[in-house]
């Protein structure tokens, strides 16, 4: 597949229309006044581990209050509002799937953090950003999209200011055997790019990152983004509910090992 077509496949793959109105909705929100950051995080979060991995993430990234942050495929933006409200950021928010983008200004504006961050649709692997312009690129489970690494990696390193963190999450290729797919990031292998944990460090080492290193606690399986079993994954669709047990049971088999890898621009 051309680039073209694997970022189409892969917007296609994530993008429902009237997202928003679905997030309020099972949220009990019809009244957008009732709507807080922490029932949005109940949905907001889509990767492996929910919040739990966002507040991990966080820990090992060394955030500081007044960082300017890249979140680098920023989905529905649950990432860019706990980095701003928790953390004390201001973020940029950059995706493929306008849906996302529409949505995630839209819960910004809805919860009063919209001053904070900003969305706009594009990808991380041409980033419309200047030279070092932020102290933390951040990007959670986006890296199995992504076909073409070095390309992210590089730019993730061209936009970081010196001495800036990379931080990111990925499940990697494990034992070789072959994954059950409708996986939660792709419909098919067409769109799935994993690589081993060898290959990642590989690859930022070649894009020019220091210090890269995995702080994932072992091959827990990963706990779906609504819990083990959400009667209805109102980001996702009910696709989810067959995408994430194959994904746990890859992990669980070997055939899936979950990464936390932190890296850093040289000072
Ligand atoms: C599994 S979702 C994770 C979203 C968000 N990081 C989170 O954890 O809530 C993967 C996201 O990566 C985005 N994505 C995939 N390829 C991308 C690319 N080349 N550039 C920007 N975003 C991309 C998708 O649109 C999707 O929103």
């Amino acid at each position: 597949m051309s680039k073209i077509n694997i970022d189409q496949a892969v917007a296609a793959h994530y993008g429902r229309s009237e997202l928003t109105e679905r997030i309020l909705k099972a949220l009990g929100a019809g009244n957008a006044g009732l709507l807080t950051l922490s029932a949005l995080a109940q949905v907001d979060q889509l990767h492996h581990g929910g919040l739990g991995l966002t507040e991990r993430l966080v820990q090992v990234a060394e955030i500081e209050r007044g960082m300017h942050v890249l979140d680098a495929g920023s989905g529905i933006g649950g990432a860019a509002r706990h980095l701003a409200s928790v953390c004390g950021c201001t973020v940029e928010a950059i995706d493929l799937t306008p849906e996302f983008v529409n949505t995630g200004a839209e819960l910004d504006v809805l919860v009063g953090i919209s001053e904070s961050i900003s969305h706009r649709v594009g990808s991380v692997t041409e980033l419309p950003y200047e030279h070092s312009s932020f102290d933390l690129v951040w990007s959670q489970n986006v890296t199995m999209n992504i076909a073409d690494k070095p390309s992210m990696f590089e730019e993730a390193l061209r936009v970081l200011r010196p001495g800036g963190v990379f931080a990111f999450t990925h499940l990697a290729g494990g034992n070789g055997e072959a994954l059950d797919y409708p996986m939660p990031w792709a419909g098919s292998a067409e769109t799935s790019f994993l690589e081993t944990p060898d290959e990642i460090f590989e690859a930022l080492k070649n894009a020019g990152f220091e210090k890269a290193s995995n702080h994932a606690p072992g091959n827990s399986p990963p706990p779906m983004p609504l819990g083990d079993d959400p009667d209805e994954p109102v980001v996702m669709g009910n696709a989810m509910l067959v995408q994430g047990r194959n994904a746990k049971n890859a992990v669980i088999d070997g055939r899936l090992v979950p990464m936390m890898v932190t890296a850093r621009r040289s000072a």
